[in-house]
């Protein structure tokens, strides 16, 4: 049996190349990225904490965690005294950063308690601790935030 293959009839306009084609000089290998620095655990939490804490907390808390007129400073000597502050709602006392942590996740913001999830929580106070000095070793947590001791 024979095939009659129809071969479709394909016009080729070849244009003419003024220029010979362009010889790309071979790009130097790139190398692969480096991982980032952020890959660091704890500098990521406490970074995403910051974030939260311009975001969420700082109006009232002020920038560098130094008070306002709307909220007690979080930042310096006289951040978490042990006794809640004349007049204050708080009615329990901050021995270890946990203890400021779960007075103050069912609390802060003071105009929206409650309204963050515990990783976000987390990752405020593992920048405000960072701020007051205190060196995580590792991402904050609730073991390693009862471990911190503020007022024996
Ligand atoms: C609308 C203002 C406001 C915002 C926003 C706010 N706070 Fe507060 N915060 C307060 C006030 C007022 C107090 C004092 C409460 C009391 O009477 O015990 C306080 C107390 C605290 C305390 C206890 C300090 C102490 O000395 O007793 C912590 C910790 C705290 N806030 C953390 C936070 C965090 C974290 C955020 C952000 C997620 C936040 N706050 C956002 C107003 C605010």
């Amino acid at each position: 049996m024979k095939l009659h293959v129809s071969v479709p009839f394909t016009a080729l306009f070849l244009v003419a190349c003024s220029s010979s084609p362009k010889q790309e000089p071979a790009s130097p290998a790139t190398p692969a990225a480096e991982p980032a620095a952020s890959a660091d655990p704890v500098a990521a939490q406490i970074e995403q904490g910051k974030e939260l804490y311009v975001a969420k907390c700082a109006k009232c808390h002020g920038d560098a965690g130094q008070g306002t007129k709307d909220g007690p400073p979080v930042v310096g000597k006289d951040a978490f005294p042990l006794d809640p502050r004349p007049g204050a709602k708080r009615d329990v006392q901050f021995h270890t950063a946990a203890d400021v942590f779960a007075w103050a996740t069912k609390t802060m913001p003071g105009d929206d308690p409650a309204s963050l999830t515990t990783e976000q929580y987390l990752a405020i106070f593992a920048f405000d601790l960072t701020a007051n000095g205190v060196k995580l070793t590792a991402p904050l947590d609730g073991a390693a935030a009862q471990a911190i001791v503020l007022h024996p």
